[in-house]
């Protein structure tokens, strides 16, 4: 950065988990950027802010915020449903806008979120932060470069316990009205999302999304089936009631497998495996600690796009893409059928 180009200033609309764990730290971390200002309705969260991050000011609503404060970047980390009227109202104030996932709970709002960054000519990036990790990067480069053939396969896992409690700051992810979706939409959306960017555009989705084990208004389980335009299929697998159990992304194609276990590392197999020739089969490990990035280069990765030293590819359409996705997830749960898309 040259010595006469000023800070970045930014404001981060919700003050909860993510944005403590993940948006204050990395804006304090860059040189290039200051959080000058957060907007969030609960009181403690301001207490915890001014402990972890020192004093900065604090609003009760995000529209005094952009009123008060000259912003040139807002994180948007509140629930779900406050996604686009956050971000609309961010990119009409002038400001790039950096949004957590899922992009919003409507297609018509992911719409017009998207057109509100065009109208505004400023940025608008989603946090697919699975996409930052050194596992699935090197995956999808591998994909890319044919190492594995035609892929005609690929599977995605992830699970956990649930983010409330232990992770959130309140049960709001529990609430269809605030949330929109379960672990489908909150877990899911970021396989979808891989899925997408590895394999390209799904034409078709037959999913199943239940409430099996707590005892919640929205999804705590879903298994989705996908159709991909290139002809391969996929299989994701998400859930908040279990250890992870294999984390991460299998894909399979005609001349090898790439296996991005989160936990175990990045493998490549290459020959046949066909029944009586496993001799054939040799295994490359290609990286020991795949869930390296993430969180920690996020903010990086946005001011390097705000800087133009890096391509937006989390773009708003890349997340109304995954949200279409999930949409037709939950409509062929609740219908029984395969839902086509466009
Ligand atoms: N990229 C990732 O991997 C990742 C991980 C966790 C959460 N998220 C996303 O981040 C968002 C926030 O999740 P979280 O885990 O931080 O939840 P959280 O409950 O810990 O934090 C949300 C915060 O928003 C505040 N809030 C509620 N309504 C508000 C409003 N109208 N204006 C301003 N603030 C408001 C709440 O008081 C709370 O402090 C969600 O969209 C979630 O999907 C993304």
């Amino acid at each position: 950065m040259s010595a006469t180009r000023k800070t970045y200033r930014v404001g981060i609309i919700g003050a909860g988990a993510i944005a403590q764990e993940c948006h204050f730290p990395g804006y304090k971390k860059d040189r290039r950027s200051k959080v000058v200002a957060f907007a969030e309705p609960t009181i403690e969260r301001h207490t915890e802010v001014k402990e972890r991050f020192g004093k900065i000011n604090g609003y009760s609503n995000y529209k005094d915020m952009l009123k008060n404060e000259a912003l040139d970047i807002v994180s948007i980390c509140t629930p779900n449903v406050f996604h686009a009227e956050n971000a609309i109202a961010a990119l009409n104030a002038g400001c790039h806008v950096l949004c957590e996932k899922p992009i919003a709970t409507t297609l018509k709002d992911a719409d017009k979120m998207i057109a509100a960054a065009k109208k505004s000519r400023k940025k608008l990036m989603i946090g697919f932060t699975h996409r930052l990790l050194k596992g699935p990067q090197k995956t999808r480069q591998f994909i890319q470069e044919k190492k594995i053939g035609k892929p005609f396969m690929i599977r995605i896992r992830f699970a956990h316990g649930g983010p409330y409690p232990g992770w959130a700051k309140n049960s709001w992810f529990y609430n269809p009205k605030l949330a929109a979706g379960g672990a489908m939409l909150d877990m899911g959306i970021h396989a979808i999302d891989l899925a997408l960017w590895m394999l390209g555009s799904i034409t078709s989705v037959n999913a199943m999304a239940r409430t099996i084990v707590k005892r919640i208004p929205v999804d705590d389980n879903a298994l989705l089936q996908l159709e991909f335009k290139s002809g391969a299929l996929g299989y994701i697998e998400v859930g908040w009631t279990s250890q992870p159990g294999f984390s991460g992304v299998e894909v399979y194609g005609t001349k090898g497998t790439l296996i991005c276990d989160y936990a175990k590392g990045l493998q490549l197999c290459e020959g046949t495996a066909s029944a009586g020739k496993d001799g054939s089969v040799k295994w490359k490990t290609l990286d020991k600690a795949p869930t390296r990035g993430g969180w920690d280069i996020e903010i990086k990765h946005w001011l390097d796009i705000i800087d133009g030293k890096e391509k937006l590819t989390m773009s708003g359409l890349a997340g109304r893409n995954a949200l279409e996705v999930a949409l037709a997830a939950y409509a062929s749960s609740k219908d029984g059928k395969t839902v086509r898309l466009g």
